[in-house]
């Protein structure tokens, strides 16, 4: 008996998707079936991971966005369902990670930057990505917020930032909960991709590793498969609810 791939059939859309955890749950989603939608501000990355796809033989396209313009993703979703034919999967993980200097601890800047990209850019995304399951017979989403959504980690800019992804998971997550709509969060410890090696200083990295009780940083695809297991119908059960994953990093 042949096994049924877990997102035959189904249309799935990343954004963040041209690197580190987008590109993995994108190249994720391809393997279990899915047609994917590439979503990036960054062309040359989103086109080589959904070209990545279609040379493995799954359907890929690249949609640019920038996840902090409202008529932007607006855009995107309208193209993701025109031209893929559906939206059964939402990965909302674009992000961006910066304000760790003492000069810009409160830097307006980078706060208002912060919260444009990872707060407005998750809400924006849910509010399209809704709209359209909502009439199509629903749907599940998956928010990127990390540990810093949980405790105070990384930057004051970084931490209010994904407590805010974590509120509107919890937040949409329960209120679309009887309209077939699932929304969940993934919250990543360290997780060994380019933004963690542009934030992490020479050196520092065995401190990072330490502070996890596995005694590492995560990678990627670990990441991907969490996801993966939130969007499937195994997790049926399961909405409002950030997942850390984390090698125990939040539990210690
Ligand atoms: N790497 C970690 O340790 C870690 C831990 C916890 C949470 N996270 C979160 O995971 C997510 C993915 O991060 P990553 O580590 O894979 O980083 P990454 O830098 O490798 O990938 C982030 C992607 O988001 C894209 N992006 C940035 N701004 C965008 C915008 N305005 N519109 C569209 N796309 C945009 C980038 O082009 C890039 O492809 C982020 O939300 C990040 O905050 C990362």
């Amino acid at each position: 008996m042949t096994e049924r791939l877990r997102f035959e059939g189904k249309v799935a859309l990343v954004t963040g998707a041209a690197s580190g955890m987008g590109r993995a749950a994108a190249l994720a989603f391809a393997e279990e079936g899915a047609a994917v939608a590439v979503c990036d501000i960054d062309a040359a990355g989103g086109r080589r991971a959904s070209d990545e796809i279609t040379a493995g033989g799954g359907r890929a396209v690249f949609v640019p966005v920038d996840v902090a313009d409202p008529g932007s993703v607006a855009a995107m979703v309208e193209r993701v369902t025109g031209e893929l034919g559906g939206l059964h999967c939402a990965f909302n993980n674009a992000g961006i990670s910066e304000g760790y200097g003492p000069e810009e601890a409160w830097d307006v800047g980078v706060f208002e930057r912060t919260m444009a990209v990872n707060a407005r850019g998750v809400f924006l995304c849910l509010k399209h990505e809704i709209a359209w399951m909502l009439d199509h017979g629903g749907g599940t989403i998956v928010n990127t917020a990390s540990v810093a959504g949980l405790v105070a980690v990384s930057s004051l800019h970084y931490v209010a930032s994904k407590h805010a992804v974590v509120g509107m998971t919890r937040s949409a997550g329960t209120h679309y909960a009887p309209r077939g709509i699932r929304v969940n969060a993934v919250c990543p410890g360290a997780v060994d991709t380019p933004m963690v090696a542009r934030s992490i200083a020479a050196g520092f990295r065995e401190t990072i590793e330490i502070l996890h009780p596995m005694g590492r940083i995560g990678r990627p695809r670990e990441v991907a498969e969490a996801v993966l297991w939130l969007c499937s119908d195994e997790a049926s059960f399961v909405t409002g609810h950030a997942l850390p994953v984390d090698g125990g990093f939040v539990a210690r």
